[in-house]
């Protein structure tokens, strides 16, 4: 069998958007099934979701941002990336930061998603166990690790917007 050579070798540091976009597509409906099935959808209804408190941060917006940034934003992050230089005829302003690109932004993802997925469940069960003194100073230490972690994930966005800001302004100064 004999194997095409890669178009674009420049191009393999993107294979792990691609995965991580699929991977994230899973998760996320995974998650949808997994919320709408009837015990779930009555637990979920009970702390909250979808308008507030504990409920809402699982659903919508673990599910959402799952969805739309581990799936939907890293796809079109390696689409852009992946066209880009095409389009232009100059080289990405810096691979490395396609690196960064997708490591702040998939670390972040993960992060955002794990934190609103625990401290739904802790609080949302201390909700239901009454305890509102309990779930208040949970909330307390929610606050600042949701803080740190969207901040890592934002992190992921402004470096990719500077390393296209930076590819197309030097595509408009080439000779
Ligand atoms: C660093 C990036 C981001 C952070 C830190 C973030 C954070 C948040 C937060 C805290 C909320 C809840 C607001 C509330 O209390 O109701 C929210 C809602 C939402 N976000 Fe994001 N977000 C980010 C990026 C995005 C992106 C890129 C998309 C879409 C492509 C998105 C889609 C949504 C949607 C649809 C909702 C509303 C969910 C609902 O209540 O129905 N977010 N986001």
């Amino acid at each position: 069998m004999t194997t095409q050579p890669i178009a674009y070798p420049e191009d393999r540091d993107l294979i792990k958007f691609l995965f991580f976009s699929t991977f994230c597509l899973m998760v996320g409906t995974i998650h949808g099934v997994w919320q709408i099935q009837p015990p779930v959808r009555e637990w979920l209804d009970s702390i909250g979701s979808p308008y507030g408190g504990p409920g809402h941060m699982i659903d919508p917006l673990a599910h959402a941002h799952m969805n739309l940034i581990g799936g939907v934003v890293t796809l079109c992050m390696a689409a852009t990336y992946y066209m880009l230089p095409k389009i232009t005829g100059v080289a990405l302003w810096s691979r490395r930061l396609v690196f960064h690109t997708f490591w702040w932004t998939a670390i972040g993802l993960l992060g955002f998603y794990t934190t609103l997925m625990t401290f739904g469940v802790l609080e949302g069960n201390l909700l239901l166990a009454g305890d509102l003194e309990g779930m208040d100073e949970m909330h307390q230490l929610f606050k600042p690790v949701i803080a740190t972690i969207s901040t890592i994930m934002g992190v992921g966005f402004w470096v990719f917007f500077f390393n296209v800001f930076a590819t197309i302004k030097k595509s408009y100064q080439k000779p």
